[in-house]
């Protein structure tokens, strides 16, 4: 055996040890890196324990695999090498031990030749590294400098990765934030379109925020998804807007229309199609838009379309606008109940209602459209027309 082989017949006496019979660190400017070595001849430990001990390592000793775990409950360490073949407790166990609890200490096998197939296994099952006994010095030094080396490089890796999911998370806080920003610019744009309507069509006052508000809590009720039900809620909003393009006089002609002015004002669906379509936002409203005067048995217009063929924004806006119609006074009969609304509802189930819709909206009491309307009619401020998260609303889920 040379002279820089690790001398594993006999111990070093000189090696300096604490009161538990722990090898002393050598003085160092920052805080040493910790080693655990645990074997059970002490002749082997030692001398491990003192090669590390020079290269200003803080080592301790473990004589087996149980004093080991003790150890390591107790401290905190960068690294381990264990023997594999000890006479209380395998290093193998005390591998996994350590693998499982504390990924991110490497461990450094030692093992005797006879246990090369052992040592082999143990890399399978987790391990750094293994040395043969007897090993030179420098190369137990060179081993150990690399599984730290390697356990710097995970760390470092694994703290830029936090980093970057840090960093990430926060960007995508920033973009939701913006996004919902530019949401809610949307909507005071689209209230502001409904008030244009609102001055041209008296009428309609209020009219398009109650069918809105009926329509979003029909669609809850029916399951629809949050961002369905906002892309049905701007439909709903906007579906009488084509009437901006028709003249006061048939608009607001007190008498029965004629026929050319009846085939004029039914134009107010394309109308209004042909203003949103091309607004990328709201391209998939204007299908509500178009739709929304279609009849399930296909007797409606602008081209009678029938059955599922009709978006089903448009299907849930023809009940909400027939509730809202009835129970909203006009300048030729005065306001209807919600019970007699309920009644006209089910008796046209199925020819100009869905009646999937109207099973759905037969279930919500009229309680909930009361307080709809009040809440409309009172201009709460806490209410805003595309709020889908509106407590009144949220009752008929
Ligand atoms: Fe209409």
């Amino acid at each position: 055996m040379g002279s820089n082989l690790v001398e594993l017949g006999a111990s070093n006496p000189a090696t300096p040890k604490n009161a538990n019979g722990d090898v002393r660190s050598a003085p160092r400017a920052h805080k040493p890196i910790r080693i655990l070595v645990v074997d059970d001849e002490a002749h082997v430990r030692s001398m491990i324990g003192a090669t590390l001990e020079r290269q200003g390592y803080n080592v301790q000793l473990a004589s087996s695999g149980r004093e080991a775990v003790d150890t390591l409950d107790r401290n905190t360490f960068e690294l381990v090498l264990t023997d594999i073949v000890m006479q209380e407790g395998n290093g193998i166990a005390l591998l996994e031990l350590i693998h499982a609890q504390r990924p991110n200490v490497p461990v450094i096998m030692v093992t005797a030749i006879h246990d090369i197939s052992v040592a082999i296994d143990s890399m399978r099952r987790g391990a750094y590294d293994y040395l043969l006994k007897p090993f030179e010095r420098e190369h137990l030094v060179a081993t150990v400098q690399r599984a730290l080396d390697h356990r710097q490089a995970i760390q470092e890796s694994h703290t830029y990765q936090q980093n970057l999911e840090q960093v990430v998370r926060a960007r995508t806080e920033m973009l939701r934030q913006a996004m919902e920003d530019l949401e809610h610019s949307y909507d005071v744009t689209l209230e502001a379109l409904g008030d244009a309507l609102d001055l041209k069509d008296s009428e309609t006052e209020g009219h398009s925020k109650r069918v809105t508000a009926y329509t979003i809590a029909l669609a809850r009720a029916m399951g629809i998804s949050p961002a369905q039900i906002r892309v049905i809620a701007r439909g709903a909003f906007l579906h009488d807007i084509g009437k901006m393009a028709i003249p006061d006089e048939i608009l607001r002609k007190p008498g029965k229309l004629t026929k050319e002015e009846m085939d004029f004002m039914r134009e107010h669906c394309s109308r209004g199609y042909q203003m949103l379509r091309k607004i990328p936002f709201l391209s998939e409203a204007a299908e509500i838009v178009f739709a929304h005067q279609e009849h399930f048995d296909g007797s409606g217009y602008p081209s009678h379309t029938s059955g599922n063929k009709i978006p089903v924004g448009a299907r849930i806006f023809a009940v909400a606008d027939t509730l809202d119609a009835i129970t909203s006074d006009r300048p030729y009969r005065k306001a209807r109940t919600f019970d007699e609304a309920r009644e006209e509802i089910l008796r046209c189930s199925g020819s100009q209602f869905d009646p999937g819709v109207v099973e759905v909206y037969l279930k919500i009491p009229n309680e909930l459209w009361h307080e709809l309307r009040s809440e409309i009619t009172n201009q709460n401020i806490r209410f805003s027309t595309f709020d889908i998260a509106n407590p009144a609303a949220a009752q008929a889920s």
